[in-house]
């Protein structure tokens, strides 16, 4: 007997060994450049409700240098042919507050995204995944029949346990959002994205 789950939505989830002395390195540097420019934000985030700019060079090094071989680990799980790319990287800086409203990354030839944790409290809320198949879920919620599966979960909050130092993999399609933190406190939340991106020039 054997029980198939198809088409799974995959996320990846890896512990970046050198996460102090990235957050020793950046931390205080992003925040620095937030309150000295917090109207700044990237020309497609406008409308976020969080602090989000462009990166730097020094951030995009953090790509090369740490963040890029687990996307190669990706395509290899996915068997993927040699693929050439380019990334596109930015920062966000939340306040305890500061939230975002669910959103995926499709467009602009993006195949991979990803999300470093470079600052996280505790009462911060990390990435949640919505699942957006929630018909099996809504038959047995319909029929009052509680089941455990993770596979039923309305998101991925009692699944995943992201921390301060956690790498995150995940497709395009994939819809999330960031609640704001549990409780009032005066640190900031700060995260690395990026889009991994089909590159045709
Ligand atoms: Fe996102």
């Amino acid at each position: 007997m054997t029980f198939h789950q198809i088409f799974p939505e995959i996320v990846y989830q890896a512990r970046i060994n050198d996460y102090e002395l990235i957050k020793e390195k950046f931390a205080s540097k992003i925040i620095n450049r937030y309150k000295a420019s917090s109207d700044e934000k990237a020309p497609w985030a406008t409308l976020c409700n969080t602090w989000q700019v462009n990166a730097d060079e020094q951030i995009n090094q953090l790509f090369t240098d740490y963040f890029q071989e687990h996307v190669y680990a990706w395509f290899k799980e996915f068997c993927f042919p040699r693929v050439d790319f380019k990334v596109a990287s930015w920062v966000n800086v939340h306040t305890w507050e500061s939230y975002q409203e669910t959103h995926y990354h499709m467009g602009d030839h993006c195949i991979l995204c990803g999300t470093y944790n470079l600052q996280l409290n505790k009462k911060d809320s990390s990435l949640i995944f919505i699942n957006e198949v929630p018909d099996y879920q809504d038959v047995l919620c319909q029929e009052n029949i509680k089941a455990e599966h993770h596979s039923l979960k309305d998101d991925s909050r009692k699944i995943l346990d992201i921390t301060e130092g956690d790498l995150i993999l995940f497709p395009p399609h994939q819809k999330h959002c960031v609640p704001c933190a549990s409780e009032k406190h005066d640190g900031y939340r700060i995260t690395i994205s990026f889009n991994v991106c089909k590159r045709y020039e």
